[in-house]
């Protein structure tokens, strides 16, 4: 069983490799919160493996696993193995620690824990934007290899530590983390300009239910919900949504094989 969230297809891409690799059935975080249905009970099968894939989100996991976590019920859970894959532009701190701490309180343990560096998405801050094509091309070109090394690592047991925590970890994940989930979070910037042809696809594709439209009219974004995807801003077809003027100079960016918001 794969659970998966993903704003801009790279999480998604590596999950369905992963489905593919492991036969398990792919399971969307947005779908499950979108439904809005709270208590979320899957039944396990004795040899089940279970992944949780998802994008690190200011050195911690994408807020909608946590939601998620907290929600969740195993049921038939006996120790089934269970893996975190995490996606990132550059590092990951302690986000394995993190997840690791949520599946815990739900009496889950995290048999193991990797991180796959993938095209950067981030853009909403000064100094941060996509990678130069040059870096995303190079990316994705070694995914393929890094992912078939954690894949041969989970069915091997190899213990190989493919995580890559990088710089100041507590510091961000402990210090900065919490600030991001408390006042980044929700407040947002985001609105349509004259580019905007109404197609309807980022309020459909959103998983928070931040956006909403009225027919032939441009598309709102309210204060309270948004977890930062950035599914929205990046996939809109038209280039025609901003974030206040942070984004007017920045790229955009999604994963090549993953054409539409899922
Ligand atoms: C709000 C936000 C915060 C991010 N923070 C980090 C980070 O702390 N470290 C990092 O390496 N990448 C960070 N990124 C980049 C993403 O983790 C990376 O591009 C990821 O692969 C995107 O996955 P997705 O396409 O499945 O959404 C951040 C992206 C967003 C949108
Ligand atoms: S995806 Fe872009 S063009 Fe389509 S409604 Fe949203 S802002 Fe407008
Ligand atoms: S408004 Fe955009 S960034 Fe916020 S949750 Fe929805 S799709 Fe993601």
């Amino acid at each position: 069983m794969i659970f998966y969230f993903s704003g801009t297809g790279n999480s998604l891409w590596v999950a369905r490799e992963l489905s593919k690799a492991f036969n398990e059935p792919l399971i969307s975080i947005a779908e499950v919160t979108k439904s809005g249905n709270n208590a979320t009970v899957y039944f396990l099968q004795p040899t089940e493996q279970i992944f949780f894939v998802y994008p690190v989100h200011s050195w911690g996991p994408a807020v909608l696993v946590g939601e998620f976590i907290r929600h969740l019920e195993l049921k038939a859970y006996t120790g089934q193995p269970v893996y975190s894959i995490c996606t990132c532009g550059d590092e990951c701190g302690y986000t394995e620690n993190r997840i690791g701490k949520w599946l815990r309180q739900k009496g889950i343990t995290l048999t193991g824990s990797y991180s796959l560096q993938m095209p950067n998405n981030y853009i909403l801050l000064p100094g941060f934007d996509v990678d130069p094509q040059e870096v995303e091309e190079k990316k994705l070109q070694e995914v393929p290899s890094r992912l078939a090394a954690i894949v041969q690592a989970i069915r091997e047991t190899t213990g190989q530590p493919l995580y890559h925590t990088g710089s100041l970890p507590f510091l961000k994940s402990r210090m900065i983390y919490p600030l991001f989930v408390r006042y980044a979070l929700k407040r947002n910037s985001f609105y349509a300009t004259d580019a905007c042809v109404s197609c309807g696809l980022c309020a459909k594709g959103c998983p928070t239910g931040t956006i909403t439209m009225e027919k032939g009219k441009l598309p709102k974004w309210e204060k309270d919900s948004c977890v930062q995807c950035l599914a929205c801003i990046h996939y809109c077809p038209e280039r025609a949504i901003e974030y206040g003027n942070i984004s007017k100079k920045k790229g955009r960016y999604h994963h090549p094989d993953i054409r539409s918001i899922k």
